[in-house]
């Protein structure tokens, strides 16, 4: 068995290549580009994890991986077009290194190399995974418009927040495990557990991110700092403001999130800390990993062979990046 920083590695190794042929230049490069500035590659770390729970790391569960893999930097480089981000991984995003229209079709290119991964699989598990794939692969599209249309409103409640996060970013994460898991031949109940454990550290791993969308380091999280702040995005940080400002407080927040003032972000930033949201928001993350884990307990095989999938989760909440 691998550790999970070998298997980090060895993933890296494999994944870090030229995907795409050279031409038309205008649409492969900026989709390598964009593979090549780095990711922490959790999602198909996490389905090769899941899969040598249950014996040796099989050849269709590294087309899926690969696959998830795309699927998900198809997914940055359409967000980053909704969300008007100019810095992802550090780097330029595509639609402000190139233009607009590259970073459609690169990414929808991206996406299509992400169904040509999956095509490797051996046809007598295919379908199965396909299901599956295209299930989440809808949701994640859910996510995103919930998230788009939360913009513009102020009543935004915490379930609906949950479950718009659930969408945009946590079943990718449970079904990259269910994935490896059934390609490992688990049985139904082992790969269902498995998806519950990365539906809830999804959850956490979302909720991270939006602290640090606020409260990151620009130079390590490598995206624009406030930037959810700006978009009026309704991350759980916003949330919990608006649910608990009162009075003058309450009247200042909803005046700062109409307003166009360049300092808009460090005096939402003072309205968060006046409401002392950044401790529920870690009070939050630590309920929704320790349910995660709840789930990895309830995985029937020995317990050393799960030591891999703990480390990811440490690893996933304590990410400044
Ligand atoms: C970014 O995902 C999008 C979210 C769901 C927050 P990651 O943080 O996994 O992005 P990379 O691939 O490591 O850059
Ligand atoms: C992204 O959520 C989820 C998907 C890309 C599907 P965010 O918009 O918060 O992700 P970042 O912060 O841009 O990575
Ligand atoms: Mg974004
Ligand atoms: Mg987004
Ligand atoms: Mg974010």
């Amino acid at each position: 068995m691998h550790s999970f920083q070998q298997l980090v590695n060895i993933y890296a190794q494999k994944f870090n290549r030229q995907h795409f042929p050279a031409e038309p230049f205008n649409l492969y490069e900026p989709a390598d580009y964009f593979l090549s500035i780095g990711g922490k590659r959790m999602r198909p770390v996490a389905c090769l994890m899941a899969n040598e729970l249950f014996g040796d790391i099989s050849e269709n569960t590294w087309h899926a991986a690969d696959a998830l893999e795309l699927f998900h930097n198809f997914t940055l480089l359409h967000d980053d077009v909704m969300d008007n981000s100019a810095l992802r991984r550090g780097k330029q995003t595509v639609h402000v290194r190139n233009n607009m229209n590259t970073a459609i079709l690169s990414g929808d290119a991206m996406l299509i190399g992400a169904y040509a991964s999956l095509n490797k699989i051996e046809a007598s598990c295919l379908q199965q995974v396909l299901t599956i794939f295209n299930k989440t692969a809808f949701e994640v599209c859910e996510g995103q418009q919930y998230d788009m249309d939360f913009e513009s409103r102020t009543d935004v409640s915490l379930d609906e927040y949950l479950r718009m996060i659930t969408l945009k970013t946590s079943v990718l994460l449970a079904c990259s495990l269910q994935i490896g898991a059934l390609l490992g031949g688990a049985s139904k109940y082992n790969a269902d557990h498995l998806y519950e454990y990365g539906k809830n550290l999804g959850i956490a791993f979302q909720l991270q991110d939006d602290y640090l969308d606020c409260y990151g380091n620009v130079e390590k999280f490598g995206k624009e700092i406030g930037g959810d702040i700006k978009r009026n995005k309704k991350t759980f940080l916003l949330i919990k403001a608006l649910e608990t400002a009162e009075g003058e407080t309450r009247e200042k927040l909803k005046a700062h999130l109409s307003s166009k003032d360049e300092n808009k972000v460090a005096k939402i930033l003072d309205v968060f800390d006046e409401c002392g949201v950044k401790q529920w928001a870690e009070d939050l993350k630590k309920q929704y990993a320790a349910k995660a884990l709840s789930h990895l307990e309830k995985v029937v095989v020995t317990a050393d062979r799960k030591k891999q999938l703990y480390d990811f989760a440490d690893y996933l909440l304590q990410r400044d990046y």
